[in-house]
């Protein structure tokens, strides 16, 4: 039997799933899997607050993390706290006194990559990370584990739980934006900072992790392209669903046959049949493409508490697993270096909606550009609804160089018969 001492530092909504999960399920755990988790202590600011749940009494309560620093019982500390500034600290010293470490933390690991595993491979230790992509779906696991054996060449996923739901409730209900981030805030979805999730940085963080893992390069954190929500209009939520499909929310990591790696999170169509486009509300899915098993899906709750806690519970059990043998964890290694695709580079289809004067001409003065762009269109939608004379027309192409689109969309922009520039969101197949 394999005991481990463990200390949390954060007791908030993770924090006290990790608890209720333990109370629950220890003995469950010790029978399945050999390892008896001793929780020694918990950290946070706040102590005197009490929560959903009761730690049994011989847990002990501290606001001074520097003291599970100091215990030589705890063999594993679990960052709790989120952020970049404090937890780094406590990673750092928690790693340099010997400790192994469990973090749900993806902007940490993320925007600190170099600093986090670097002293990670320097000191020897274990860091845990599954709970820092998709909650509770050991999406980590499969990729470093599962797939180990495969070449991975795409991941597509719904990583961020609040901009699914908001996109989902404004489709799905007419709900407005605010009204559905905020009632996201409230089922406790939503980072301390919205705007992690809104502007699209909490799914970078995400896919950044994940295509590193998949890719064995770099965390490219700081070359991750990333569009977000908040620039969605409803309108084209609602046009989009007339043409049969829906908006979400991707990460995508991918490599191609040169050994070009693209990192980008932004809105994107999806027909009504692809296998994310049933992914609704909070719910995350990874869709991986690799070599030898072809497509896989992995779907679940991506936020919350008990999900994510099952998650920091699993790399507890996998760290007590290998506490004699670190070599046999999960590990995160970056040996190759690969060139990011520039965005105008890549190839995609895409929606495309001009607000234009209902004149003779226009039609054709845009396809004219377009086939000097050589862009081919798929489809087109005028709509009879006029404001002020302009009508929006609607059009979808063929697979199309992004550069090309990006032109095409600023010589149109410039004609007198626009007005504003044209609204681009990509397609994917
Ligand atoms: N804010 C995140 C989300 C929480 O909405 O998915 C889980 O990382």
């Amino acid at each position: 039997m394999a005991k481990v001492g463990v200390a949390i530092v954060g007791f908030g909504v993770i924090g006290t799933g990790v608890v209720e999960i333990l109370q629950k399920n220890r003995e469950l755990i010790r029978n399945r899997t050999g390892v008896e988790i001793d929780l020694k202590t918990i950290v946070d600011i706040d102590i005197m607050t009490p929560r959903r749940v009761k730690p049994s009494p011989d847990v002990h309560f501290t606001t001074d993390y520097k003291e599970v620093i100091a215990d030589p019982e705890v063999d594993i500390v679990v960052e709790l706290v989120g952020g970049t500034g404090f937890a780094l600290n406590l990673v750092e010293e928690s790693l340099r006194a010997g400790k192994n470490v469990v973090t749900a933390n993806k902007a940490l690991l993320a925007e600190k990559s170099e600093a986090v595993f670097g002293l990670r491979n320097k000191v020897g230790k274990v860091i845990g990370f599954e709970a820092s992509v998709a909650g509770g779906i050991p999406i980590i696991r499969t990729v470093t584990n599962a797939l180990a054996a495969d070449n991975i060449k795409a991941i597509c996923g719904i990583v961020n739980g609040t901009t699914n739901y908001i996109l989902t409730k404004m489709s799905e209900e007419n709900w407005d934006f605010q009204t559905a981030l905020k009632k996201a805030q409230e089922l406790g979805f939503a980072e301390a900072d919205p705007t992690l999730d809104i502007g699209g940085f909490d799914a970078a963080h995400k896919i950044a992790i994940l295509g590193a893992l998949a890719f064995n390069c770099p965390i490219p954190y700081d070359k991750v392209y990333v569009e977000g929500i908040d620039k969605v209009n409803l309108c084209d939520i609602k046009y989009a669903g007339e043409m049969g499909y829906v908006l979400k929310l991707l990460g995508i990591a991918r490599i191609d046959d040169s050994d070009q790696v693209e990192f980008r999170v932004h809105p994107t169509l999806l027909p009504n049949k692809h296998q994310l486009a049933a992914v609704r509300n909070e719910f995350n899915a990874v869709l991986i493409d690799s070599r030898y098993l072809g497509t896989s899906l992995y779907y679940g709750r991506g936020a919350g508490s008990l999900p994510t806690a099952t998650a920091v519970l699993a790399d507890i059990i996998s760290v007590g697993r290998s506490l004699d043998n670190p070599e046999r964890s999960v590990k995160y290694n970056s040996f190759n270096n690969y060139a990011i695709k520039p965005m105008g580079e890549i190839e995609s289809r895409y929606y495309l909606r001009f607000n234009v004067a209902d004149q003779v001409g226009v039609l054709s003065k845009i396809s004219g550009i377009f086939a000097e762009y050589n862009i081919s269109i798929s489809s087109v939608v005028q709509h009879e609804m006029k404001i002020e004379n302009n009508v929006p027309l609607i059009l979808t192409t063929h697979l199309a160089k992004e550069k090309n689109i990006t032109s095409a969309l600023d010589r149109i922009e410039k004609l007198d018969f626009s007005n504003g520039r044209g609204i681009m969101i990509r397609i994917m197949e």
